[in-house]
């Protein structure tokens, strides 16, 4: 457990890392995948349903590495990052430095967020695997309640899959490496949470064998 990347105690998230793995996120991505994570967040955003004149909201931001990504795919109207911590923070303020219509702000997203119909595109990469389900809940409502009417919640993360039955690699993975609500997670429905919140619509497009999705949720 010592060799996880995340923090284990004492947050009220389990996907809060620790300053090191902050700092070098990145990096340590880049290094852990062997160079395939840039090339796969390069084909989501190529899939993903942003548009010109989108107004994105992005649930844990992170460094920026998608923000750079949607920049270059779409010309946005205006983008929001919402993070946690202001190490990334920093960093993403940093890669995006000169980008038109796009800032970052520390929050706290399973608390209370003030947007309310304003959002064409919700985002969330990553991210919430890493709450308990109570959390995951109020982040999926705080998604609805700032998307307009059409709009789409993005959720990029693990897809349900049953580690047990799962190759060596990936139960090492996701129980040693990854943060440790993440098995938890893949044992949701994942659509039905969202249609429990008020979501009408679900697609989902899969990667690696099926163990990471996009999932595609509309607000009617
Ligand atoms: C695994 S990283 C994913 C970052 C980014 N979305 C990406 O895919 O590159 C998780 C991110 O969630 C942020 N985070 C953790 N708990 C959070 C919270 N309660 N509210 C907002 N952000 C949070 C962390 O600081 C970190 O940047």
């Amino acid at each position: 457990m010592g060799g996880r990347l995340f923090k284990l105690q004492n947050t009220t998230t389990k996907v809060e890392l620790t300053p090191f793995v902050a700092k070098h996120y990145d990096t340590i991505l880049n290094i852990l995948s062997f160079g395939i994570y840039p090339v796969f967040t390069k084909q989501v955003i190529e899939k993903a349903p942003f548009e010109d004149n989108d107004v994105i909201l992005d649930l844990g931001s992170g460094t920026g590495r998608f923000a750079c990504l949607i920049n270059k795919k779409v010309s946005v109207k205006k983008y929001i990052g919402i993070d946690l911590s202001n190490i990334m923070i920093k960093q993403a303020n940093k890669k995006c430095r000169g980008f038109k219509n796009f800032s970052f702000m520390q929050g706290e997203i399973q608390k209370e967020i003030p947007f309310d119909n304003e959002f064409d595109k919700v985002f969330i990469s990553f991210v919430l695997h890493g709450f308990e389900q109570k959390d995951r809940i109020k982040i999926i409502k705080n998604a609805f309640k700032a998307l307009k009417h059409g709009g789409k919640f993005v959720i990029l993360d693990y897809a349900e899959k049953d580690v047990n039955k799962s190759p060596i690699i990936i139960k090492y993975l996701i129980r040693k490496i990854e943060c440790p609500l993440a098995e938890d997670f893949m044992k949701r429905n994942l659509k039905a949470m969202l249609q429990s919140t008020g979501f009408a619509k679900f697609e989902e497009l899969t990667f690696f064998k099926g163990y990471v999705r996009l999932g595609i949720a509309t607000k009617q």
